[in-house]
């Protein structure tokens, strides 16, 4: 049986599981490696999901035509359909999901099955998804309760990160060798990074106290960082009710800017990554138009503080290929002690269930 083993909620004990969980996910390593060699010819790849398996899959995506140039797009299931005609047989469709069950994506997934090559990489064992796809990776993240998806999350993006490696191992010939010993170095330190990540808990809660009585939120990053801002303004949505937004950074400037005025916040997510001086630009302009920055970024970066209201730092040894892994900690912290301080309850939101089953 599921206990909250002294928490006072399911979800603030799944966060604080997120380092058991990158070792546990890390065991499927062969696992990944034997799918990648046997799924021969692929010329696309396309990945199916729904909210925060949908996030976790543009990250796949990111890395995916970065890496190995392999065309690849994302696809939200309930849409997927409507491109069901462009599938062929080397196209591999990705489906990923924490309960194996979710209705759109198995429909989905029945639809690719017989166009295309299929794989999915869901958190229930035994479930739908992982019984009709051609190839199944578990990403072991054990039993999660809270409605909002965190601990499952990163264990999707752990799988990823797996795949990808092998993949650019087997098919960049220039420097697959390289960047798959990047990754997998990069995922031997995650353990350690996310145990220096929780103990902030304490300074994020300042500021979620500072902002809980925001009418709207705004969470921009570029490249790798989108997704995870998405993934921020989800979970805080979800669990307190809070209007958000996620842009990438530079489409922000094409509309939604309008709309910052003095004291909305506005969190940054900006490692010290290729996107970084674009980021810190738009970064400046909110803060110059009134918006209150809050910025995710590395301890090492010095010109962030004066730039920012608050800022939460990361360990600056964070590679920024796995900054998705890694930044998105301190956003489900932020939305759980939003939450809190406005007296909700973080595992039960209102009109929200584990898994949707209709479609
Ligand atoms: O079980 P799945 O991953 O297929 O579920 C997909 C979404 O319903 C799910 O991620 C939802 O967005 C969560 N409540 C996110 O916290």
């Amino acid at each position: 049986m599921d206990e909250k083993e002294g928490y006072d909620f399911f979800t603030i004990k799944e966060i604080n599981e997120e380092s058991l969980t990158v070792k546990n996910t890390l065991k499927e390593k062969s696992k990944v490696e034997k799918i990648v060699s046997n799924i021969g010819n692929i010329d696309r790849i396309c990945f199916v999901a729904c909210g925060t398996s949908y996030h976790a899959s543009i990250v796949g995506k990111y890395l995916i035509e970065d890496l190995i140039a392999i065309p690849t797009e994302v696809l939200i299931a309930s849409e997927f359909k409507h491109s069901a005609k462009t599938l062929t047989k080397n196209t591999l469709s990705i489906f990923l999901s924490q309960s194996g069950e979710t209705a759109d994506t198995l429909k989905a997934l029945k639809i690719a099955n017989r166009f295309s090559k299929t794989l999915s990489i869901v958190n229930v064992e035994n479930s739908s998804l992982a019984r009709e796809a051609d190839y199944n990776i578990n990403t072991s993240a054990g039993s999660e309760i809270g409605i909002a998806a965190t601990k499952s999350y990163l264990s999707q993006l752990i799988c990823i990160y797996l795949f990808v490696a092998y993949l650019t191992k087997d098919k960049n010939e220039k420097n697959g060798i390289k960047e798959f010993n990047r990754i997998m170095d990069s995922l031997d330190n995650l353990q350690e990074f996310i145990e220096g990540i929780l103990p902030k808990e304490e300074e994020i809660k300042e500021i979620a106290k500072k902002y809980k009585n925001a009418q709207n939120f705004f969470f921009l990053g570029r490249g790798l960082s989108y997704p995870t801002a998405m993934e921020g303004s989800l979970k805080l949505k979800e669990i307190s009710y809070i209007h958000a937004e996620a842009y990438a950074g530079g489409e922000f400037r094409h509309g939604p800017i309008a709309l910052i005025e003095k004291g909305v916040p506005v969190v940054v997510v900006i490692p010290k990554d290729e996107d970084y001086e674009d980021s810190l630009s738009i970064l400046k302009e909110v803060k110059s138009i009134g918006g209150d920055v809050i910025a995710i970024a590395s301890c090492n970066d010095t010109a962030i503080k004066s730039e920012s209201d608050e800022v939460i730092c990361l360990n600056e040894k964070i590679d920024p290929i796995i900054s998705p892994l890694t930044y998105v900690v301190p956003l489900q912290l932020l939305a759980f002690h939003i939450c809190l301080t406005k007296g909700l309850d973080p595992d039960n939101p209102k009109n929200l269930t584990k898994c949707v089953a209709n479609d």
